[in-house]
C-alpha cells in the first residue's frame, strides 16, 4: 500500500498566516467591500459553459485568496490532482485508484491503469447499457405478458440511490413519457410496499443496484420484490424483469440473475461517485442514452476545467478554499445548499452524502489523528420553501452559516411570471444575507414609534448581514449542466480532503453500526435474555420484544 508523503497542514507557516489574516479581517463587513469596489462582482465571479459562479458575497479579499492558494500549494494540491487523474491508488486504506473522472472520458481518450484500458472498459459497458436502454425505451424489451415495460424500480441505497435519483428528478423535462422510474432505498417496508401497490408485475422492471451486492437493505428489498413478482409470474420470467448493477458478479449470480443481465463497474468507483457508471441506468432509462452521454460530457467538461485551470480561475478549487476559510479559520460548522429548482430538491441530500461520507473523518490518510475540524455538516432544502422554514436563523441567528444558492435562469416549466418571482426571491436572499439591515434603515421604518416600544422593536428588526454565500447560476437545467454541477461538488470535496490530509474515498465509519445491527437482529426475536449491551440498548430491545409479545 502506498504511504503518501504526509504534511502536518496545521503546523505549516501558511496555516498560522491564515489564522492571523482571519483575525485581522474578521471585522470587515461585506457591505463595505461592495460599497468601495463597484467591480467586485466582475473580480470574484467566473463562468464555464453556461455555469456562473458568483463568489463575490464572501468575506474575502484578493489577499485571502492568495493565502488560500498558498495553503493549497503547501498541501501539494496539484500533485494530488495529478495522482487522481492518472489512476494512482490514492484511496490508500482500500488500496484503490479513484477514477470516477475516467467514467466521463470520451471514447477517443486514453487512460490505462495497471495494464487495463480504462476507456475501453468503460465504453464497452456503456455500449451494452445503450442497447438495453434503447430496447426498453422503444418497447422491444417486453415483459412476461408481451407488454412493454412501463415502470422501473431501482432498488439501492446510498450512492446506489441518491445520485441517480437526483439526476433523474432534475431532468424530468427529458423523461420518457410512458416510463416511470421509481427509487426504493429504505429497508422500512413501507417504501417498497407503497411503491409496488400501484404497479403491475407484467410491466415492471427491477434494477438491483449495489456495488458490493451485500448491502442488507437492498438485498432484502430485492427478495421482497421477487416474492411480489412471483405472485403473478414464474421463475423463468425473472430474466426479463430483474437486472443488476454491481461489481460483484458471483453474488449477482447467487441471487439468481444471469450475468448477461448484469452491468458491471469497477472497485475504483466509490459508491457516492457512481452515478456516472452503470449505476446511472435508471437515469438512462428515463432520459435516454444520448441525454445521459450529455450528462457525462458535462461532468467531463468540469474535469478538464478542474485539472487544467490555474487555482485563481478554477471553480471547484475556489469553492473548496472558500469553504475551508469558513470551516477551518472561522470555525463555521455547517454549510447550507439551496437549489432554487424543484427538480434539484434532493441535490442537498446527495451532496450531504458526498461530502459527509468523504470528509467526515478525524484521522488523516496515513492514520494520524487530526487535531482540527474537518468536513462540515451539509444540509439544505429547495428555495423558496427554505425561506419559510429556516432562513430566520440565517438572517438573525447567532451562527455563521455559509450558503450555496443554485439558480437555474430558465425554467422548463414557465408558468406566468412565477420563474421571475423565484429568481427575485433567490437574489433577494443573497443580498439580504450579505448586506443586512442597519439601524438607520430600521429607524426609518419605525418612524411612527418612540420610547419603550421603539427600544423593544428596533433590535428585533436589525439584520447583521455579513452572511456569506456563493451563487451558482446555470442557464438551464440540462443533462450537461447537471453533469457540470455534480462534478463541481465532487472536486470541491476532493480538494478539501487533500488540504485536510484526508482519504476522501473510504467510509469505515458506516461499518460499526452495520456490525451491531447484525448482532441485535436475532436478539429482537429470540428471547435470549443474556443481553450484553448497555442498559439503554438492553431496555429498548426488551421493550420492543414486549410490544411484540416475545
Ligand atoms: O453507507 C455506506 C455505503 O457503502 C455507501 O458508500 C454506498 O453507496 C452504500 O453503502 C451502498 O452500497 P452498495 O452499493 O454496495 O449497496
Amino acid at each position: 500500500m502506498a504511504n503518501h508523503r504526509h504534511v502536518d497542514i496545521n503546523s505549516t507557516p501558511i496555516w498560522a498566516k491564515l489564522h492571523q489574516h482571519q483575525r485581522a479581517t474578521c471585522h470587515m463587513h461585506m457591505r463595505d467591500l461592495f460599497d468601495t469596489d463597484p467591480h467586485r462582482f466582475q473580480r470574484f465571479s467566473l463562468e464555464l459553459d453556461g455555469l456562473l459562479l458568483d463568489y463575490s458575497k464572501n468575506r474575502i479579499t484578493e489577499r485571502t485568496l492568495e493565502l488560500l492558494f498558498d495553503l493549497a500549494d503547501a498541501a501539494d494540491l496539484k500533485g494530488w490532482m495529478q495522482k487522481m487523474r492518472s489512476g494512482e491508488r490514492i484511496n490508500v486504506s482500500e488500496n484503490r485508484s479513484v477514477l470516477h473522472t475516467g467514467l466521463r472520458l470520451p471514447v477517443d481518450a486514453a487512460l490505462s491503469v495497471d495494464g487495463r484500458d480504462v476507456v475501453a472498459d468503460v465504453h464497452a459497458v456503456l455500449q451494452r447499457l445503450k442497447v438495453f436502454t434503447d430496447k426498453v425505451r422503444d418497447g422491444q424489451w417486453q415483459g412476461f405478458a408481451g407488454a412493454p415495460i412501463r415502470d422501473v424500480v431501482n432498488l439501492g441505497i446510498g450512492g446506489s440511490d441518491l445520485g441517480p435519483l437526483v439526476v433523474k428528478e432534475a431532468l424530468s423535462a427529458y423523461a420518457h413519457p410512458d416510463l416511470n422510474v421509481h427509487f426504493v432505498s429504505n429497508v422500512d417496508g413501507q417504501h417498497l410496499a407503497r411503491t409496488l401497490e400501484r404497479l403491475d408485475p407484467a410491466t415492471t422492471l427491477f434494477i438491483i443496484a449495489s456495488k458490493s451486492f451485500t448491502t442488507p437493505e437492498t438485498l432484502l428489498n430485492a427478495q421482497a420484490a421477487r416474492v411480489w413478482f412471483l405472485r403473478e409470474a414464474s421463475e423463468v420470467d425473472i430474466a426479463r424483469h430483474f437486472v443488476a448493477v454491481s461489481t460483484n458478479e458471483a453474488a449477482v449470480k447467487a441471487f439468481g440473475i444471469d450475468p448477461e443481465h448484469m452491468f458491471g463497474f469497477w472497485d475504483w468507483v466509490g459508491g457516492r461517485y457512481s452515478v456516472w457508471s452503470a449505476i446511472g441506468l435508471p437515469v438512462m432509462l428515463s432520459i435516454g442514452f444520448d441525454n445521459f452521454r450529455a450528462f457525462l460530457d458535462g461532468g467531463h467538461a468540469m474535469d478538464r476545467h478542474f485539472f487544467d485551470s490555474p487555482f485563481a480561475s478554477n471553480m471547484p478549487v475556489l469553492m473548496a478554499l472558500i469553504g475551508i476559510w469558513y470551516n477551518t479559520f472561522y470555525q463555521a460548522h455547517t454549510h447550507a445548499i439551496m437549489p432554487y429548482d424543484h427538480g434539484l430538491r434532493r441535490l442537498p441530500a446527495h451532496i450531504q452524502q458526498l461530502d459527509m461520507e468523504s470528509n467526515g473523518k478525524r484521522v488523516g490518510r496515513n492514520g494520524e489523528a487530526l487535531d482540527f475540524d474537518t468536513g462540515p455538516v451539509i444540509w439544505g432544502e429547495e428555495g423558496a420553501n427554505s425561506q419559510h422554514a429556516f432562513f430566520q436563523l440565517l438572517h438573525q441567528g447567532t451562527r455563521l452559516v455559509p450558503c450555496d444558492f443554485i439558480l437555474p435562469l430558465n425554467s422548463h416549466y414557465p408558468l406566468g411570471n412565477q420563474h421571475d418571482v423565484l429568481v427575485a426571491n433567490c437574489l433577494a436572499q443573497t443580498e439580504a444575507l450579505m448586506r443586512g439591515k442597519g439601524e438607520a434603515e430600521v429607524m426609518r421604518e419605525l418612524s411612527q414609534l418612540s420610547g419603550e416600544q421603539l427600544d423593544m422593536l428596533l433590535p428585533q428588526k436589525l439584520f447583521p448581514g455579513n452572511q456569506p454565500s456563493n451563487t451558482l447560476a446555470l442557464d438551464k437545467v440540462t443533462p450537461y449542466s447537471v453533469g457540470m454541477l455534480m462534478a463541481l461538488y465532487e472536486h470541491k470535496v476532493f480538494v478539501q480532503g487533500v488540504i485536510w490530509g484526508i482519504n476522501s474515498f473510504d467510509q469505515w465509519g458506516v461499518e460499526y453500526g452495520k456490525q451491531l445491527a447484525r448482532r441485535i437482529l436475532p436478539e429482537l426475536s429470540d428471547a435470549v435474555d443474556a443481553l450484553a449491551h448497555d442498559s439503554s440498548t438492553n431496555g429498548l430491545i426488551r421493550h420492543y420484544r414486549e410490544r411484540h409479545g416475545k
